[in-house]
């Protein structure tokens, strides 16, 4: 039997965590993973420009042994490999954060991690209702403010999703996969069974086309999910229901936020805005506070990741609230960024083999061939990516899978 060749259509945190595990199989030869990418810079995407809170059973039902595979995945693997150092694995605690007088927020009753419920996929927040002692040392706090803490103990941590990125590419380059960037999947070719046997990808630096073996193949492109997709597989009347929510972020540094604090832990801070938004804040290891919340679904969607622009405006409005929030003028800007969540309409993730939904293109039996999907995160893309990861690449494999993901297919 040939050994099945496996091509990952994007390096974002879902296709990476599926490369790492898929390579360390003893049944999987590293060098028959192909990982394809086409932004010419990797990790401008939302696995790049994420906040990096992780919690193990904030998400929807439907995903909750998922998720707690994943958080494990993450502690183990973070103990492992020097992820504390490598990329800021720590402990979180979760505040929800209500200013006190003289504070013209959103109606009272409404909490600043509410945006999460709506939104679905971050399921029902659990909320343990607590006076909280010392919050965040770098919190301004005014008259009459209230904070309660949000999550168990044990069950948050913070990491630097780029960094996590970076460590899981160069894992699976130094175990031999191969890595075609920029590079974009024309078209998918078949055998004389008329099954799936090689993929045509497009080197974007000098346009020349070359052509891969592929009998295994795995959609992770995030919110592009949809048009890879139809563009591999025109006469099929799937249409994956993902779309994008945009989202502006900021990374930026406080005088109260350093090495001496950070042996404490992280924290993450959910609120509500005067300016009629749900900021979420969370001090990451490296002297790094990080704030997110302004999103949008009507911004497009650009095709490559690199060519989103960014709305100053949204930017001043994070900036403010941030200075606001740590009580400090002219805070120093580390970078600005702006990524596009993959969501979906039921509110939770797509992990499937969709080997029947191809059209005219079909694929080898187990784990020799298969067409397979991982997107649709929404907000919890990098909380999931390592159970994610497993999972498919145990699916793809053959295998029985180390959670029940059955109510993630389409
Ligand atoms: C502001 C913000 C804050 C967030 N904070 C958190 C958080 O704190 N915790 C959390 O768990 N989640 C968070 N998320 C969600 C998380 O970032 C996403 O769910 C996750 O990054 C999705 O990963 P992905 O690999 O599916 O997609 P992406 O990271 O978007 O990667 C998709 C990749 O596919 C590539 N691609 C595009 N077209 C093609 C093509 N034709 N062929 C092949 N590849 C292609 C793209 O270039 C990209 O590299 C946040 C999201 C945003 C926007
Ligand atoms: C594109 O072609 C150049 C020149 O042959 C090569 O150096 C590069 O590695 C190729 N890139 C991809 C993604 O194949």
């Amino acid at each position: 039997m040939a050994t099945p060749q496996t091509s990952i259509l994007g390096t974002g945190i879902i296709g990476l965590s599926t490369a790492y595990f898929l390579s360390a199989a003893p049944t999987t030869p590293p060098s028959s993973i192909h990982l394809i990418e086409p932004s010419p810079i990797l990790f401008a995407s939302a696995s790049g420009f994420a906040g990096g809170f992780l919690a193990s059973n904030w998400v929807a039902s439907e995903c909750e042994e998922l998720g707690k595979l994943s958080f494990r995945l993450h502690k183990e693997l973070a103990e492992k490999e020097g992820g504390m150092g490598a990329w800021g694995y720590e402990r979180s605690r979760g505040v929800s954060y209500s200013a006190g007088r003289g504070w013209k927020g959103k109606g009272k009753n409404e909490r600043g991690e509410d945006w999460l419920k709506q939104e679905g996929s971050r399921g029902d927040v659990v909320g343990v209702s607590e006076v909280f002692g010392d919050g965040p040392a770098w919190l301004e706090r005014s008259d009459g403010d209230s904070m309660e803490v949000i999550g168990e103990e044990g069950t948050l941590a913070q990491i630097d999703p780029l960094r996590l990125c970076k460590f899981l590419l160069q894992a699976c380059l130094s175990r031999g996969v191969q890595l075609h960037h920029p590079a974009r999947a024309l078209s998918v070719g078949k055998d004389m069974h008329d099954e799936l046997s090689s993929i045509r990808i497009l080197n974007t630096s000098t346009n020349a086309v070359s052509e891969i073996p592929c009998t295994r193949l795995l959609i992770s492109a995030g919110a592009w999910s949809p048009q890879v997709f139809s563009t591999l597989f025109p006469n099929s009347n799937l249409k994956l229901a993902i779309s994008s929510l945009a989202g502006h972020s900021l990374v930026v540094r406080s005088p109260r936020w350093g090495k001496e604090q950070e042996g404490k832990g992280c924290h993450a801070v959910f609120t509500t805005d005067e300016a009629g938004y749900s900021p979420e804040i969370f001090s990451r290891i490296g002297g790094e506070i990080y704030i997110a919340g302004l999103n949008s679904v009507s911004l497009p969607l650009p095709e490559l990741a690199t060519e989103s622009r960014i709305d100053e405006s949204s930017i001043a409005k994070l900036k403010m609230t941030a200075e606001r929030l740590l009580g400090e003028e002219d805070l120093e800007v580390v970078r600005k960024g702006l990524c596009f969540r993959p969501v979906t309409k039921r509110g939770t993730l797509i992990l499937a083999r969709i080997d029947e939904r191809l059209g005219s293109v079909g694929t080898r039996g187990t784990r020799e061939g298969g067409v397979f999907i991982a997107a649709g995160h929404g907000p919890w893309g990098i909380a999931l990516s390592l159970g994610t990861g497993k999972v498919m690449s145990e699916m793809i494999e053959g295998k029985e899978t180390s959670a029940d993901v059955r109510k993630l297919g389409l």
